[in-house]
């Protein structure tokens, strides 16, 4: 194990890359012995900060003095490819602080209570039964991304904003070639250009005529009375695709991956289908998707934090992918164990800029894995892990394809 001393005058470089598809980057364990909030050093020479530790993260991601929002012009850029401000876009609200972030937060919350997803789950199951269905019309082998692990979350998403039937097939092809913006950027500009023309589309037909879902209630209650203008809605509907599109996916193949991997837990669920929910959490936790990238942060006032203050103006990283694999909060982290009790993890993040989608992505998750494991019981990997395409360095972690055969 690298030792790493606790603020030595920024010895650290930032960030680390994952070289193991079912570990964080091989350093964190270091960073997080040296302490919970660690000095590191930039791409662009600048220093900054790392939050190692789950307590600290929860810290850091409550406290009134962190801002998220990238679009100040005194924001710290930190990497080599970065604007010197980011434009901040109408209704992107996951960029903002508090009273804005808050006031267009609270107009969604009722979109992801527990009778609207309840709601939702019979559609859910349709769509993760219809691409089961394709999948093995179509005939062995398939790559499961493709096929099944982004079209679930951008069906479901269809249904959530109110995407008519007839229109799935532009959506779904627009948001896959979106998500793959690291392999084509030109396509992928394109793609988000087209996806925010069709979004903006929507809105304009729900306001001649609101439908029963997502876009025809913000139409009714918050932009016919004013408490919303048009570029903020087609903005928030955005924000939802873009957050809740590739992460979701993403969960999903890494989840069939290490279920293939592991019979021994794919029998125990199927003799005992209570502990899907474990398994859900277990995936989060383990994988950690989403790690420093969503987490950048700026200090407005100097902050006291894990023994180190924090000064105005700099730039702060939570590890999510660290604090989901601290020792203190987890026993035997690096283990998958879908015993585990609680939702402790960090994976969905904390406080006031907390997963929105986090009670629909657990449940297309569990109805998506649970119901291709009892359908396709023999699904089977189709390469060996070695070659699989892990996306080492995308902002989120995950499977480029997943080759599978039954
Ligand atoms: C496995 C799936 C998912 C993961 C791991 C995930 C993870 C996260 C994380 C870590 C954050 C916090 C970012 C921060 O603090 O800056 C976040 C925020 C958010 N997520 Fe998710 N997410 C998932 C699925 C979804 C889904 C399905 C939706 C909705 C369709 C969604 C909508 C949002 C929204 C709107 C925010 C911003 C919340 C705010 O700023 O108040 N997410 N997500």
């Amino acid at each position: 194990m690298t030792t790493i001393q606790p603020d030595t005058g920024a010895t650290q470089t930032f960030p680390m890359m994952r070289r193991c598809p079912y570990e964080p980057p091989a350093e964190y364990a270091a960073l997080r012995a040296a302490g919970p909030v660690v000095r590191v050093l930039f791409p662009n020479g600048l220093t900054g900060w790392v939050v190692t530790r789950h307590a600290e993260a929860q810290q850091v991601l409550t406290d009134r003095r962190i801002s998220t929002d990238s679009s100040r012009p005194d924001f710290p850029r930190v990497m080599d490819d970065e604007p010197t401000a980011r434009p901040l876009s109408a209704g992107f609200f996951i960029d903002m602080d508090p009273p804005e972030h808050d006031v267009l937060r609270r107009m969604l919350i009722s979109e992801f209570s527990v009778p609207r997803l309840k709601k939702m789950q019979p559609g859910i199951q349709r769509t993760v039964d219809g691409l089961i269905d394709d999948m093995l019309a179509a005939g062995s082998p398939a790559d499961l991304v493709k096929a099944f692990c982004l079209p679930v979350p951008s069906l479901v998403i269809c249904q959530l904003l109110g995407v008519p039937y007839a229109d799935h097939d532009f959506f779904q092809s627009r948001t896959q070639k979106f998500v793959q913006l690291d392999a084509d950027p030109t396509e992928g500009f394109q793609a988000i250009a087209e996806i925010r023309q069709y979004l903006d589309d929507l809105v304009a037909a729900a306001e001649r005529e609101p439908g029963d879902n997502l876009i025809g209630r913000l139409v009714t209650e918050r932009l016919r009375t004013g408490q919303l203008d048009r570029d903020a809605l087609v903005g928030m509907a955005f924000l939802l695709l873009v957050a809740g599109h590739e992460t979701t996916a993403n969960l999903l193949s890494l989840g069939a991956l290490t279920l293939i991997e592991r019979p021994e837990t794919l029998a125990e669920l199927t003799g005992d289908p209570r502990q899907w929910s474990g398994t859900v959490e277990e995936l989060l936790r383990f994988h950690s998707i989403v790690d420093w990238a969503a987490f950048d942060r700026m200090a407005v006032e100097d902050i006291q934090i894990g023994g180190q203050t924090i000064k105005a103006g700099e730039a702060v990283f939570v590890l999510a992918a660290s604090a989901n694999r601290d020792e203190r909060a987890f026993e035997r982290p690096d283990d998958f164990d879908i015993h585990r009790s609680g939702r402790r993890h960090v994976a969905f993040g904390y406080g006031i800029h907390q997963c929105l989608g986090q009670n629909l992505a657990r449940a297309e998750i569990d109805t998506a894995l649970r119901t291709l494991f009892d359908r396709v019981p023999a699904l089977a990997l189709d390469a060996p892990v070695a070659e699989l395409p892990f996306k080492y360095n995308a902002a989120v972690f995950g499977l480029q394809a997943l080759p599978v055969r039954w």
